[in-house]
């Protein structure tokens, strides 16, 4: 009979390797919290009609990438492609946005049916900030800032920042017009994706990855000469708070996002070092999307880092600590002093230690082998003196420095001081 594999796109962490998104995750909860934002969590199923009517009807993601089925009640449900929607349909049952300021952040996994490629997989990970309740631009440079700061926490270098804005949906409007005329006048140059884009999702075609196509979008309309004075003061705003953190930012009036809901300010941030899949964080102003939704209308600004790319370039660079080395290694040298080796590893573990018990029996020696492959410092053996003593901190056992291949007797409270000290 054939083994059963993973689903295509979908990857297991193995043991060896879940130290770096413990790291990873670490760092993002500090930083979260560091900045006031609090953790949220929603399931990672949702009606589908969630997704519908906030990614958008006519968006890659709702229209070929999503995980739907109908479930025994004949309801159809996704697998969340992404967060947003998810913390805002949570904040509007909840009455989280009614009248108050809202600093969220969320991790967790999603899913997109996409063609599975370095970078790009069908279940990855996101660390995701939203804030509701502020209209102003000093919140997006709040979490621009918090991501450079990201960054240089990680020891990450060459991500670089793009920024534009797609305006107010009145000047969308009107720029969608001018942008559909410009593409109709070169209608025999558009691919075949291109032109289905020009009734259903226009801006889109300027994200196009068809190099046949770069020449024309190069010479497209901009959406940044359509801005009104309220949209470039805003979007000057932004500008100068990250030109005061000397944050560096190009202005790349031909980004737009995949998704629907945004409007006003989005960015990416983008690396040359992964190949096709380079952005590793992106996000925006969705002011429009609670109404979307049923709620009130209210300001909305965040973004979605994919970790799985950031642990890429982390790895790449070196950049992880090894995982924690194990202090202590109990043995017994005979298994009539079990009882002995698990009181002995509960004072030591009690006492801040990371602490390995032998377990499945076998002669000290193979014990000894085993423990020297597990890179352990200290290895103590418990024999008939230990069990002897009064209290277990009292007991005495045989401490072996395993590099130095040295052994000494050493009753269990001498044992924490030294393992302590050599942890320094
Ligand atoms: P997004 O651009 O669809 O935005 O995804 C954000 C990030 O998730 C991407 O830049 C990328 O790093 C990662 N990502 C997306 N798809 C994949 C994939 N198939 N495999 C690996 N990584 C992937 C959003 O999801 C928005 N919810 C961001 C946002 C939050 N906007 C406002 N708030």
């Amino acid at each position: 009979m054939k083994n059963i594999q993973s689903i295509r796109g979908m990857h297991d962490v193995l043991p060896t390797q879940t130290h770096k998104w413990q790291q990873l995750e670490s760092v993002l909860r500090q930083l979260a919290m560091q900045y006031t934002y609090a953790e949220i969590r929603t399931p990672v199923l949702e009606l589908t009609e969630l997704f519908k009517r906030s990614i958008g009807d006519v968006t890659d993601i709702v229209e070929k990438e999503m995980y739907c089925f109908l479930d025994r009640n004949e309801d159809s449900l996704s697998l969340r492609p992404e967060g947003t929607a998810s913390v805002v349909r949570s904040g509007i049952q909840h009455g989280l946005f009614y009248n108050q300021v809202q600093r969220l952040w969320y991790l967790g996994n999603m899913y997109r049916h996409e063609r599975p490629q370095k970078g790009r997989y069908r279940e990855f990970s996101q660390f995701g900030v939203e804030a509701y309740g502020i209209a102003s631009a000093d919140i997006e440079a709040e979490q621009l800032i918090m991501l450079d700061d990201l960054w240089q926490r990680l020891g990450l270098t060459g991500l670089k920042l793009q920024i534009n804005s797609l305006g107010s949906s009145a000047e969308r409007e009107i720029y969608k017009n001018d942008l559909v005329a410009y593409y109709q006048q070169h209608l025999n140059k558009l691919d075949a994706d291109s032109k289905r884009r020009l009734t259903t999702n226009p801006l889109r075609i300027l994200d196009s990855k068809n190099p046949r196509m770069h020449a024309l979008n190069k010479n497209a309309p901009v959406i940044l000469d359509f801005l009104g004075e309220k949209s470039q003061q805003h979007f000057k705003q932004l500008q100068s708070l990250l030109d005061a953190q000397q944050i560096e930012y190009q202005v790349n009036p031909h980004l737009v996002r995949g998704l629907d809901y945004y409007s006003a300010t989005v960015f990416e941030w983008i690396t040359d070092q992964l190949g096709a899949q380079g952005t590793v964080c992106a996000g925006g102003r969705y002011d429009g999307l609670l109404p979307q939704l049923g709620a009130k209308p209210q300001a909305a600004f965040g973004f979605a880092i994919g970790l799985n790319r950031i642990i890429a370039l982390l790895d790449d660079a070196d950049k992880f600590a090894p995982p924690q080395a194990i202090d202590v290694a109990v043995l017994a040298i005979e298994q009539r002093y079990l009882a002995a080796v698990f009181k002995v590893a509960t004072v030591l573990r009690r006492a801040g230690l990371i602490v390995h018990t032998h377990c499945g029996g076998g002669s000290l020696r193979n014990q000894l082998r085993k423990v020297v492959k597990m890179n352990t410092k200290y290895c103590l053996i418990c024999d008939q003196q230990t069990i002897e003593a009064q209290q277990t901190a009292q007991a005495v056992v045989n401490l072996k420095d395993i590099a130095a291949n040295t052994q000494r007797q050493a009753d269990v409270s001498q044992v924490i001081e030294i393992v302590k000290q050599t942890k320094g």
